[in-house]
């Protein structure tokens, strides 16, 4: 009988009619499932409308996670997401305190039909750094876009406290927002567009006393909270990549507190859940093993235990589920793409964890 470890080493395992969904990870279906949700989203995203652009993100960046760019009509999507572009009509408009980034989808391009509606301008920080990160992906020359106005509007988006609101009206404002102005200012290479210091600051009071982060100060820790914090402060060059082998310790976050709190986020099953108490979910191995990376210590996650965790997310259709033997969906299917990538799974490419794009 063959061991455990020497599953799926034998070529002809690799055929899509041997084994069970949960043997292998099954390159082609989830090119098929990705490049299927490309073309036509099924129905139940209609209430996912206005995010359109994130969807696409999470299609197109995961095709380059498989290494299947060649299926992505580049030219297309390029036009697409530039007619998402909002312009100034004039210059002064740039003082307005609205921000002009990216719509997340023509819905959103339309002003209020109440004449007397606040918001004429819908782009969004989140929807930027999808536009912008589809444009790095495709390999869109990013110095033709217009960016001042971008990053010049983007400062009045952060708040006195170093966070950022991503739209200028009535918005929550948290440490997602100031992961999207890093991400924004990096794919520019262009800081202007934020005050990093102030953000600095923002980052270290989201330290909880258990050493993750939560989303604003003095909430409770949580994976994607602390991916946003550790992924801003390695994009805004405040700390150190591999800094865990490097004992390159900064002063103003906890870095050891960090370490101790993100490893305990494996859980027996093997997958990675995003704060106490909270079952095993696909996303949470890249944002808790995405941390990990970026601090340098991916070797203390139990590597074979997480691969099979995630396998029992994969399903029959291609794409990966939230939790074991569920449908799958673009979000949990993307971040699972890219805890495989991170897994360093044979034929992958390598990715720019901090920006969630493939390297170039
Ligand atoms: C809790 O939802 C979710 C949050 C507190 C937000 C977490 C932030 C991210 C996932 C990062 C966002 C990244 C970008 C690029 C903007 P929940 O209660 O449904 O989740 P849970 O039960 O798994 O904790
Ligand atoms: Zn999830």
């Amino acid at each position: 009988m063959a061991k455990e470890d020497d599953l799926g080493s034998d070529a002809s395992d690799l055929s899509p009619d041997s084994g069970s969904d949960q043997d292998f990870f099954n390159r082609d279906r989830h090119l098929c499932y990705l490049q299927m949700m490309l073309g036509v989203l099924p129905t139940y995203y209609q209430v996912e409308d206005i995010n359109r652009i994130t969807l696409a993100y999470f299609a197109v960046s995961g095709l380059g996670v498989l290494g299947g760019l060649h299926l992505v009509d580049k030219e297309m999507v390029i036009n697409w997401v530039l007619s998402l572009q909002a312009h100034v009509k004039d210059e002064t408009e740039l003082e307005s305190g609205q921000f002009y980034g990216f719509h997340g989808s023509k819905s959103s391009q339309f002003g209020s039909s109440n004449s007397e509606g606040p918001i004429l301008n819908g782009s969004h920080l989140a929807s930027t750094y999808c536009a912008l990160a589809i444009l790095r992906t495709v390999g869109y020359d990013l110095s033709l876009i217009d960016s001042t106005p971008i990053l010049k509007s983007m400062r009045s988006l952060q708040q006195p406290d170093g966070s950022f609101m991503p739209i200028h009206i009535g918005a929550e404002r948290d440490l997602r927002f100031v992961y999207c102005a890093a991400a924004i200012c990096s794919i520019l290479e262009n800081w202007d567009g934020m005050d990093r210091e102030k953000a600095k600051e923002y980052i270290s009071n989201c330290q909880s006393y258990d050493g993750g982060f939560g989303l604003v100060p003095g909430s409770e820790s949580h994976g994607g909270a602390t991916f946003c914090a550790i992924a801003s402060l390695r994009l805004m060059g405040l700390i150190e990549d591999d800094l865990f082998t490097k004992n390159a310790t900064p002063n103003f976050i906890d870095v050891p507190l960090l370490l101790e709190w993100t490893l305990q986020r494996q859980g027996r099953d093997g997958g990675f859940h995003g704060r106490l108490n909270k079952p095993s979910d696909t996303c949470y191995a890249f944002w808790v093993g995405g941390v990990l990376k970026i601090l340098g210590a991916q070797k203390l996650i139990h590597k074979k235990s997480l691969r099979k965790f995630l396998l029992t997310c994969q399903t029959e259709y291609g794409g990966f589920s939230k939790t074991p033997e569920m449908l799958p969906d673009l979000y949990h299917s993307f971040y699972g793409l890219c805890a495989f990538s991170l897994l360093e799974e044979t034929g992958l490419p390598s990715i720019c964890v901090e920006l969630g794009i493939t390297n170039r």
